[in-house]
């Protein structure tokens, strides 16, 4: 017996085959529409980067332990792209002098992580990013809040079904030193911490807080800190919350777009300000669906020039995932509407002629490769979803006639060839 090799694509990874890829597809392309009504611009890039790019800011988790990384043949030490937003803000930097900000652009690009795989968390998924280069504007926010509402109701959903969960890093940092007493060198420890907040038992925070070094009184009063929703705003300097674009944007009319939630951190390091999520209100996916951030300095990387990012980035597994318990997914397209069918081999040529001249209408039309009789291939073009069909037979073809057919109604009537196409179409409206 031969061995064969595992059909099965490598773990965390997903073929899409075409009916799953049709359902992708029509949601996409509907969302690429929604971000392109606002001016952004569609980019994109290369899946292999210079592994340094994560390890200076990314943070981490991602770094260190999933990144996939090699070595090329000239010894550069190469990763897999596992976020877009180091790339972009190479990009960005390497094209400032071109550029008219502040810049607004999109891409759909696939990352990968080394995870363990499990609801919502594959090795390999896709990410629509959203960014603005080059604003330090709180309209930044607000307009990337009404987008995120935008995408959200032009999928179907109502604002009931998910929650839009902002911070302020800058609000966190001085809640954290000034309410908890955390000192600058425990910072970055306990956005860690908070960041894994709502994942773990609270025996498991308590022993992670003890290890950092916090005092069980302090690690209570994080606890507080992290669920005391606005009135926490209260309890800092004003200056702090002066200068915090989120506040702006929650004493404004966009207020409503966003629920203020100090327990939102992120788990990447170069977030600077404001920090979100969203979240399904459906308690069986409680991944986030979409995370994003204001970042000042990651261009800073690549660039002295000072180019402030913000943006955020929704993956296809928790957005499919979001869709299927609110059922609210597309359903496939068919494979194609019309049929052109020979009735004996020496007709293909015709057929293959009539369903050129229907393809030129805008029609989407197959024919057979292979001959085969009459009834087979109009099984074959029912199940492929098709609405009509076009019999090529010889005595028609003789006097320069089709034969449409509508699979739905059994309509039927002959009609001279080069009509086909506008009785196709008034059989497919009709
Ligand atoms: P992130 O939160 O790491 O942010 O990922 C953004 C989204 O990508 C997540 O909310 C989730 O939908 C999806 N995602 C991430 N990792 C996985 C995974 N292993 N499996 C399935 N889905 C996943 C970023 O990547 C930032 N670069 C976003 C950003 C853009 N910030 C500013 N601009």
């Amino acid at each position: 017996m031969p061995e064969y090799l595992p059909t099965a694509p490598y773990r965390g990874t997903r073929d899409f085959l075409p009916a799953e890829m049709s359902v992708r597809t029509q949601v996409f392309e509907h969302l690429y529409r929604v971000i392109e009504s606002y001016g952004y611009q569609r980019y994109d890039g290369p899946i292999l980067e210079s592994a340094e790019i994560y390890e200076a800011k990314s943070g981490q988790e991602l770094a260190d332990q999933q990144l996939y990384t090699l070595t090329d043949r000239g010894g550069r030490r190469l990763a897999l792209r596992p976020e877009m937003t180091p790339s972009v803000a190479r990009m960005i930097a390497g094209n400032a002098g071109s550029l008219q900000f502040p810049v607004r652009w999109y891409s759909h690009p696939n990352c990968h992580r080394y995870e363990r795989p499990q609801r919502g968390r594959v090795r390999e998924h896709w990410q629509i990013n959203v960014d603005i280069f080059g604003s330090e504007s709180a309209n930044c926010e607000i307009e990337l809040f009404e987008l995120v509402h935008d995408i959200m109701g032009a999928l179907g959903a109502t604002e009931d079904m998910f929650v839009v969960r902002a911070n302020d890093r800058t609000l966190l940092s001085s809640a954290l030193s000034d309410v908890v007493g955390v000192t600058g060198e425990q910072l970055l420890q306990v956005f860690s911490l908070v960041d894994r907040w709502e994942k773990y038992d609270r025996e498991k925070l308590a022993a992670d807080a003890a290890e950092i070094g916090l005092t069980d009184k302090q690690f209570e009063r994080l606890g507080e800190t992290l669920t005391a929703g606005t009135a926490l705003l209260d309890e800092l300097p004003a200056a702090v919350r002066e200068a915090s674009h989120l506040v702006e944007v929650l004493n404004s009319d966009a207020g409503r777009l966003v629920k203020f939630d100090p327990m939102i951190v992120r788990g990447l390091a170069y977030y600077t300000g404001t920090v979100f999520e969203v979240y399904d209100t459906s308690p069986e996916n409680n991944r986030a669906l979409f995370g994003g951030g204001r970042y000042s300095d990651l261009a800073g990387l690549f660039t002295p020039k000072e180019i402030p990012g913000i943006g955020f980035a929704f993956g296809d597994v928790t957005l499919i995932d979001f869709l299927t318990t609110h059922d609210l997914l597309p359903k496939p397209r068919n494979e194609f509407d019309v049929a052109v069918i020979p009735v004996v081999a020496e007709l293909g040529g015709a057929a293959r002629s009539v369903a050129s001249a229907l393809r030129r209408a805008g029609l989407r039309t197959s024919s057979p490769l292979e001959h085969r009789k009459l009834g087979k291939e109009l099984t074959r073009a029912d199940k492929a979803g098709a609405k009509v069909v076009v019999i090529v037979g010889q005595e028609d073809w003789d006097a320069g006639n089709v034969t449409v057919r509508s699979l739905a109604t059994r309509d039927q009537r002959t009609v001279p060839a080069a009509e086909a196409a506008d009785a196709v179409t008034r059989l497919l409206t009709g």
